[in-house]
């Protein structure tokens, strides 16, 4: 079985904030965001299968501060597990100091994505080694996530959410 490691799948996208995409009070309109985190995640998941990959679901965002016009955004995207046919995808987003340079975070969010060849059908992908702290956290943590992401949309049964399960229950 073929494995690759997050770093293999790290993709990281630079842009400005303009005008057309902010709300009415100067700040990065959410959907602009989410779509920008959607690009980076997709050429993540493609570096890691490097197959035809679509979003399957949008995990968790938070929008932890607002990010004004103009600022430099950058969005960093990397494979933290895969399973099958899917792969989760976490992305930490950093703005930066014009002046400074310093480089904040603004927010993170975790994308799952699937695996496709070019007749629709889904296909297998490589399995994830995670290597840092970092990343051994996130991929201990995604059968979890893909547990309740499954569950919300139905296509789980709560009885089978073993690992979900297990958060709530005492030791
Ligand atoms: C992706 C799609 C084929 C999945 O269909 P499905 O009937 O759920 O298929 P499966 O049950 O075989 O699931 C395929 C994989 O996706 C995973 N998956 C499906 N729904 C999921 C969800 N809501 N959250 C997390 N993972 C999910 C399954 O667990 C499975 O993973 P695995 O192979 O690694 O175990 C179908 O939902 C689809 O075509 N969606 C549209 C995607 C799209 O157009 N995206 C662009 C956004 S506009």
């Amino acid at each position: 079985m073929e494995t690759k490691t997050p770093s293999e799948s790290r993709t990281v996208i630079t842009d400005l904030v303009l005008p057309s995409e902010t709300n009415a009070i100067g700040n990065m309109f959410g959907g602009e965001l989410l779509a920008r985190m959607d690009r980076a995640a997709s050429i993540a998941a493609g570096r890691h299968s490097r197959s035809i990959v679509m979003t399957v679901a949008v995990n968790h965002v938070a929008f932890n501060k607002m990010i004004p016009l103009g600022s430099v955004v950058t969005v960093e995207a990397q494979v933290s597990r895969a399973f099958n046919s899917s792969m989760e995808v976490f992305m930490d987003v950093w703005i930066e100091d014009r002046e400074s340079g310093m480089r904040s975070k603004s927010n993170e969010g975790i994308y799952t994505f699937v695996a496709f060849d070019k007749i629709g059908q889904l296909v297998s992908v490589p399995q994830l080694l995670p290597e840092t702290k970092l990343e051994k956290e996130r991929f201990e943590a995604a059968l979890r996530r893909k547990q309740l992401s499954l569950v919300l949309a139905k296509k789980m049964s709560p009885k089978d959410a073993t690992e979900l399960k297990a958060l709530f229950t005492e030791e």
